[in-house]
């Protein structure tokens, strides 16, 4: 048998959680044959519903989980973590400013990042899912400078799948049967969800979507803003965030940096901008990648026509601006 992987969950008290533990002690995020050991991180007020939840792990004997640890306790929760998954943040609340609450995840994200980089596993990988994920993940990097930076990414599978979701519905295909949609750069509204290097496989052999779909107007404006906006239509259905198709993302990010992406196909990933198609180092955004052994690259080459490098430059700006306000939390803090 294999050795178990530590996957650590943080805000694993929330909606997100619940959902997405399960998935993790089943092997939906490691694979069949991968034991694991799972690490609760809350706050002291969800202590107790965190316990809660830890004996539904136990009751639901799970074979593949070995142990399980509940606690409130960062550095206990971040020891020997292989996997480190970031759902704990502070939600925005009626009435708060944007700058209020980038100060109070600044301030998770930098103590949490600390911990990380003192007590968890040398070559842990880390997958921040709590909002504004680009930036929580961008202080993560620069308070824990000690963890390889391609191992901080964030999570804009969600919006991907979304992706593959509305292209497979409008074509009546299904969703395995698109691939290579992507989405770049912040996981907020300024997304830009690019459907012009995907493909769909049809009765009649393989076309592009673009093609297929055969109504630029609806690629152009409909399809990009039900996806960017989706987040938001689901809170307004359920009361409650995305919490399923979130914690289902998160299995499939992680599973893919850790088992590979299959061949000719790519995936989206938050990482560290290294210039790539002229976005600026120094932001975390998403970019089409593809994995091998435990490695992700950015797909470089593809063609970038006007209005994607205008969608492209707006969601960098964002992040742009969402770095400095960051900072500017630093400085108050
Ligand atoms: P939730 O409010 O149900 O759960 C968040 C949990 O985090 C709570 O239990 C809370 O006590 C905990 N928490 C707060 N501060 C913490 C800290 N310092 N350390 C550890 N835990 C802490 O929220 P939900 O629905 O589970 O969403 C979690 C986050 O994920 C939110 O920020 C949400 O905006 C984000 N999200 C991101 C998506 C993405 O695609 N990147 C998709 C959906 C949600």
């Amino acid at each position: 048998e294999k050795e178990p992987v530590t996957v650590l969950v943080t805000g694993a008290a929330g909606q997100i959680g619940y959902a997405l533990l399960p998935m993790i002690a089943r092997g939906v995020m490691l694979g069949p044959d991968q034991p694991v050991i799972i690490h609760m991180l809350d706050i002291e007020p969800a202590a107790e519903a965190l316990n809660g939840v830890k004996m539904e792990l136990i009751d639901a004997a799970f074979p593949l989980l070995k142990d399980v640890v509940a606690t409130t306790d960062v550095v206990e929760a971040c020891q020997g973590v292989n996997i480190a998954v970031m759902v704990g943040g502070f939600p925005r609340k009626e009435g708060m400013e944007r700058k209020d609450v980038m100060s109070k995840n600044v301030s998770i994200y930098k103590a949490q990042a600390s911990a990380l980089e003192q007590h968890a596993a040398p070559d842990c990988k880390v997958l921040v899912v709590a909002n504004p994920a680009n930036t929580n993940a961008l202080i993560l990097k620069e308070f824990a400078p000690s963890i390889p930076e391609k191992n901080i990414t964030c999570l804009t599978r969600l919006d991907h799948n979304r992706a593959l979701g509305q292209i497979s519905e409008k074509l009546n295909v299904h969703v395995s049967d698109v691939w290579n949609v992507i989405i770049w750069g912040n996981h907020s509204s300024t997304q830009y969800p690019d459907i012009n290097h995907a493909t769909v496989k049809t009765t009649n052999g393989e076309k592009s979507v673009r093609d297929a779909i055969a109504n630029d107007n609806w690629l152009n404006t409909e399809f990009i803003t039900t996806v960017q906006q989706r987040g938001a239509t689901i809170i307004k259905a359920r009361k409650l965030s995305s919490a399923l198709s979130a914690a289902s993302a998160a299995c499939d990010h992680i599973r893919d940096w850790v088992l590979g992406t299959p061949k000719g196909t790519w995936v989206s990933m938050g990482v560290y901008s290294d210039g790539s198609y002229g976005i600026q180092p120094g932001i975390m955004y998403s970019f089409p990648v593809t994995c091998e052994k435990g490695q992700w690259s950015i797909v470089n080459g593809l063609k970038i026509d006007e209005l994607s490098r205008e969608k492209m430059d707006a969601t960098a700006k964002e992040l742009m601006d969402e770095k400095t306000l960051a900072y500017s939390c630093l400085i108050d803090d």
